[in-house]
């Protein structure tokens, strides 16, 4: 007699010591989309910090790596093409906690002093597992009843709002398995390009808006200003990029600075931070996978694809004409001029962050415009946060209208719109 279902010849069982992990990859072929499904059969294990169910199926599509941790052993099922799929004993996984152990230990200090809790940031090269290391610590966080802050600070690969953008968001509940944090009122900032060089001087005007309204909503929830908050930075580490790291850490006043992988980067940090900012080396996991710049521009694309129609396509976004009398646009950063040429007593940094009116015309197809809180340009727009993204899908210069894709029903709710480089092909 026997109860075993017939095996799928792609159908796999994974029995896991303790302190191991199963790693995969979902297959990647070109225009075709391949599903993996996995279950927990038996035991206990989360995949970057967020813990499983027993028996309840999770789908991983074309190009998911993923990692299923267990602390006390398990056994995992796996249904479906993977391009690896491997049982790895030496993971990070026992220092990662213990980095979450000392965060908690600072959360409980401050609740007893009244004190903001740690603000910890997180940088290093590009794919070393920076944005995991955010997740595994905030869902770790949460699992422990705290309220962290995330925010994100990655204008490429970021995970709160487009590329093009830098936020904040309160964490209430773990991540999702196979997509993010939930996100009810996430803080977004446009800087409107994915490259945090393409224009320093914005990048840092906004990392510091952010920093301070952060800091400001941080104190006014006293659960969340326990709970502290975990900062993801981008990989540009080298130059302008390390300055700009340097700009972050001041500007959220970090406490704790955790280094992924590059040790030339730490010893710099260590060398230029005051001896109040803990800086600590981390090793990265053998499991991260380098990530070629095609994966990288389908990620941004399947970002902003995201954000307007969901991560499970349930979302159904709308499409309305907008008369180009009843917007205005603007670019941020003009031209630069050198120095001699600039009027007395403004520098060519001051041209970066200065906003340029925009004709509405074929140049705006296809790009995403940020919706600005600010109601006109008297206000700071560069420093005010923005209400979101709106894409246009096509311009009708007799008519003297774009079509846009929007989140939301018409009308815009408010009219003076930032344009961004990001550009977006909407295939549906
Ligand atoms: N232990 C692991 N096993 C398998 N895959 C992993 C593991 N840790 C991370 N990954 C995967 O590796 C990829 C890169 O990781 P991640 O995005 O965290 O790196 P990053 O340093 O933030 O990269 P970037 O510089 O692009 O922001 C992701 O697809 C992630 O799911
Ligand atoms: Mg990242």
């Amino acid at each position: 007699m026997t109860d075993a279902k017939p095996k799928d010849s792609s159908e796999q069982e994974f029995k896991l010591e303790p302190d191991t992990e199963l790693r995969f990859e979902v297959e990647n072929p070109d225009n075709k989309s391949e599903k993996v499904v996995l279950e927990l059969k038996s035991g206990n294990a989360e995949i970057f910090g967020t813990e499983l169910v027993k028996d309840k199926p999770y789908f991983f599509w074309s190009g998911a790596k993923v990692a299923v941790f267990t602390w006390h052993g398990c056994t995992l099922e796996l249904k479906g093409k993977t391009d690896v799929a491997y049982v790895a004993k030496e993971t990070p996984m026992v220092m990662y906690l213990n980095v979450h152990a000392a965060l908690e230990e600072e959360r409980k200090k401050s609740e007893a002093e009244g004190k903001r809790g740690p603000i910890a940031m997180i940088v290093g090269p590009t794919d070393v597992g920076k944005s995991t290391l955010c997740k595994i610590l905030l869902n770790y966080a949460v699992r422990a009843t705290r309220r962290p802050i995330f925010v994100d600070l990655d204008v490429g690969q970021g995970q709160i709002s487009v590329p093009g953008t830098i936020g904040a968001l309160l964490v209430e509940r773990p991540s999702g398995v196979d997509e993010g944090f939930s996100q009810l009122a996430p803080l977004v900032y446009h800087y409107g390009n994915n490259n945090p060089g393409a224009n320093t001087a914005l990048y840092n005007t906004v990392v510091t808006s952010l920093g301070e309204v952060t800091m400001d909503r941080m104190r006014s929830n006293k659960k969340a200003n326990h709970s502290g908050a975990i900062i993801n930075t981008c990989g540009w580490v080298k130059g302008d990029g390390y300055h700009q790291i340097l700009h972050i850490a001041q500007a959220f006043e970090a406490d704790v600075i955790l280094v992924l992988d590059q040790e030339r980067l730490y010893n710099e940090l260590v060398r230029d931070m005051p001896d109040s900012v803990r800086t600590l080396f981390l090793p990265k996991s053998g499991g991260v996978v380098e990530r070629t710049s095609k994966s990288r521009i389908d990620s941004r694309d399947a970002r902003v694809r995201e954000y307007f129609y969901g991560t499970k396509t349930n979302l159904y976004p709308h499409s309305f004409d907008v008369k180009f009398s009843d917007v205005r646009i603007y670019k941020i950063g003009a031209p630069s001029l050198p120095d001699s040429c600039m009027p007395l007593g403004m520098k060519a940094e001051d041209n970066m962050t200065k906003l340029v009116q925009v004709t509405p015309g074929m140049s705006v197809l296809n790009h995403l415009l940020a919706v600005s809180f600010a109601t006109g340009v008297e206000e700071d727009v560069i420093r005010t946060n923005v209400a979101g993204f709106v894409c246009v899908t096509e311009v009708d210069m007799d008519r003297q209208t774009m079509t846009v894709l929007s989140p939301q029903p018409r009308p815009l709710p408010q009219t003076l719109l930032l344009l961004s480089e990001i550009q977006f092909m909407d295939s549906h």
